[in-house]
């Protein structure tokens, strides 16, 4: 298959993460449609799917995704690529509603970086290569890298990387706010997993409802995203996580948050 999913229940160990791992190595992970479509047939299955509460997204040693598949591309038509829809396959994954983390080596270009965009965290590693090349190719981004790209990095950062259609490497990813944490090439999956461990253990609740608060609130006014985070805030006290979680705290124990 083009996308792996490794489920929790295939697993010996309990944690309730998902894997998604690209599998096209010949292509360096290209995005061709049939990837595409595996991606959102996932994303739309773990949304349905209470074992799991977080998403480690990634690809191999060489490519977390070298862009949209080119060979596939380069005879297109504005109306074919109309009528592929393509944004209702990205959208199953913006729409999921849990924490994903993206876990970055070697190349995220064009569609790759848009992909690891769409994932609430980015751990690279530091010779990792993103860029949006696609200036290169005689287009331009199309599925938020002129968006997405700069909410993350700002104006000037996002021209840079667009117009030049230059990669910069995991540090300077880091370095400009395009990624949550860079590390050694070899550490990027263990250290993703380990957080995506990390973030199991919170209530998941006040987690899906932080990345809500997050993502709605960038599109917001600062007092209309300020309304959502109150009311968001207020909600959380009708849950037993809230009590669970103070009550620990008080009785200096561990707490042992349920989802409820
Ligand atoms: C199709 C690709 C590909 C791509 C690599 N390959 N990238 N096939 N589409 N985007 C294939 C190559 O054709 C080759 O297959 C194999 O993967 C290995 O790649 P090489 O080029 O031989 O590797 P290397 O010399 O190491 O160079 C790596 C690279 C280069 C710098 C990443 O492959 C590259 O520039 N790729 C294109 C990157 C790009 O422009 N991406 C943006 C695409 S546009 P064969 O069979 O020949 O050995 C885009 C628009 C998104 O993403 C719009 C939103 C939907």
């Amino acid at each position: 298959s083009v996308v792996i999913l490794d489920h929790p229940r295939e697993r010996e160990d309990n944690d309730r993460i998902a894997i998604v791992r690209i599998n096209r190595p010949d292509a360096l992970n290209a995005l061709n449609l049939e990837v595409r479509q595996e991606l959102a047939r996932i994303f739309r299955e773990l949304t349905e799917d209470d074992e799991v509460l977080a998403v480690v997204l990634t690809g191999d040693e060489k490519a977390f995704a070298a862009g949209a598949d080119l060979k596939d591309m380069a005879d297109r038509t504005t109306v074919e690529m109309f009528h592929r829809k393509t944004e209702r396959l990205w959208q199953a994954i913006a729409d999921y509603p849990k924490p994903v983390i993206a876990a970055i080596n070697g190349y995220a270009l064009g569609g790759g970086l848009e992909l690891a965009m769409h994932s609430d965290i980015i751990v690279i590693g530091e010779t990792a290569q993103v860029g949006q090349p696609e200036v290169r190719v005689g287009i331009m981004p199309g599925a938020g890298g002129t968006q997405r790209l700069t909410r993350a990095v700002g104006k000037f950062q996002a021209m840079r990387i667009c117009l030049t259609g230059r990669p910069i490497d995991g540090r300077e990813a880091f370095a400009i706010g395009l990624a949550s944490q860079v590390v050694p090439d070899t550490e990027v999956y263990e250290t993703a997993y380990k957080m995506a461990k990390d973030i199991t253990r919170m209530p998941p609740i006040a987690v899906q409802q932080i990345k809500s608060a997050i993502l709605k609130g960038q599109d917001a006014s600062l007092e209309t995203g300020m309304a959502l985070e109150r009311a968001m805030f207020q909600g959380l006290f009708a849950t037993a996580d809230q009590s669970e979680g103070m009550h620990a705290f008080i009785e200096k124990r561990r707490p042992d948050f349920k989802g409820e």
